[in-house]
């Protein structure tokens, strides 16, 4: 025969099933410290998301003493407006968790390894805000100086370097005089000679020093820096290109001959990765034409293609455009792509403007709405490659 519950104990033991259902469940959902050796879920894009205001975000990791910084860039010491509110935007991604690089961590799990940039100085930019964040972790961090490294320093408690070595177009180029018709007089144009082969002897002798590279090319390649009377003129194999090349398919032949060296000449276990553009934010003219950056908050989603989009011919059409062509040139590679454009585009907001911290600077160069001030936006750059890094030596270790 069946017990029979006598009733006046069925809403008790009602009561008490669902009081311990609800403690189960809000045990499970409550907030727990991520387990410390489990990997993120290689799925997760952290590069698609959106800017929110967030009054609890934790301050920047280092202030305008970092002793890393470049002073064009050291917008709390140029008494930038606004820095608090520009370091109030924190990128959430869509349906992943991005999370503030944890120097202690990223450098002990970096113990004995090495990190290198190489490009321009958007990867400097990057960097210099790397340094200042991993200090946090070893005051004692020195500057570290290498044949073609630019910049750099040495994590001495963890013995790890990161550096950046300059190599703007990073093949190697340099500038040719026109001869003139008398021997030995020299006029003022010429061309600068590309050799698209050979990669610039800044980072030619890098060998497999790093563990990790992050390489950029593309600000360069423009009519500012190489206007019609003294072009780029491509070789290869010490002879030059004919028919002649345009910038951009010059640009192409570059990147596919950086990238068969890269495969050629760096260790398959080195992690790679190759940095897209980062977007300019001139309002109203171009560098050269009082064009402006002051903002307040970053743009709307909805403003983007209005800006960025090559087929509306913006001044800075030019990031979207080159990103396809270096998309294309790593296909097949084994480096990987760190898609920075997009989260960056928002950031009108953020770029040093006018606070460059020298007078007359902007009366000579305009203002600086290239670069970004640091702390600043190249912060979330930092938390995202340190999280791909992490992400990518904790699985070899677990050995996925
Ligand atoms: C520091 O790291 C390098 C690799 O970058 C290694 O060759 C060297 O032995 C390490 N030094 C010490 C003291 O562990
Ligand atoms: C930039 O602004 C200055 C001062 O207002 C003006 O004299 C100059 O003509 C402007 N230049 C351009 C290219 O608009």
């Amino acid at each position: 025969m069946a017990p029979k519950l006598p009733s006046p104990l069925f809403p008790l033991l009602v009561f008490v099933v669902l009081t311990l259902l609800f403690l189960h469940s809000s045990l499970l959902s409550s907030p727990r410290p991520q387990p410390q050796n489990l990997p993120r879920p290689p799925s997760c894009n952290l590069f698609n998301g959106r800017w929110v205001q967030d009054p609890n975000k934790p301050k920047p990791l280092y202030d305008e003493t970092c002793p890393f910084h470049r002073n064009a860039w050291n917008c709390l010491r140029n008494q930038r407006e606004n820095m608090a509110a520009i370091n109030s935007w924190k990128w959430v991604p869509d349906g992943c968790a991005l999370d503030r690089v944890d120097p202690t961590r990223f450098l002990t799990l970096m113990r004995n390894r090495n990190i290198g940039f190489v490009g321009d100085s958007l990867n400097e930019n990057f960097v210099v805000a790397f340094l200042c964040a991993l200090r946090a972790a070893d005051s004692g961090a020195k500057k570290w100086k290498r044949k073609g490294a630019w910049r750099g320093a040495h994590f001495p408690k963890f013995n790890v370097t990161v550096a950046y070595h300059r190599a703007v177009l990073l093949a190697n180029y340099g500038w040719h005089p026109e001869q003139s018709a008398h021997a030995g007089e020299v006029k003022a144009k010429g061309v600068y000679r590309v050799d698209v082969d050979i990669p610039a002897d800044d980072w030619a002798h890098i060998d497999n020093f790093y563990d990790v590279l992050i390489f950029n090319t593309g600000h360069w390649w423009g009519p500012d820096k190489f206007p019609k009377e003294t072009p780029l003129v491509f070789y290869k194999a010490g002879k030059p290109i004919a028919p002649s090349l345009e910038m951009l398919d010059g640009f192409k032949v570059v990147l596919r001959n950086m990238v068969n060296h890269i495969q050629k000449v760096v260790s398959r276990k080195t992690l790679k990765f190759w940095r897209l553009q980062s977007p300019r934010h001139f309002y109203g003219g171009d560098w050269n034409q009082n064009g402006s950056c002051l903002f307040d908050k970053p743009l709307e989603e909805s403003e983007l293609d209005m800006w960025f989009d090559p087929s509306n011919n913006g001044v800075n059409k030019e990031a979207r455009l080159l990103n396809n062509l270096i998309r294309e040139a790593v296909q097949g590679s084994d480096i990987r792509v760190l898609d920075l454009t997009h989260l960056s585009e928002f950031r009108a907001d953020a770029h040093p403007a006018i606070w460059l911290g020298k007078k007359d600077a902007v009366q000579e160069w305009g203002q600086d709405c290239m670069h970004w001030c640091l702390p600043g936006v190249p912060d979330t750059w930092v938390d995202i490659l340190a999280q791909l890094i992490r992400h990518s030596f904790e699985s070899q270790r677990l050995g996925h």
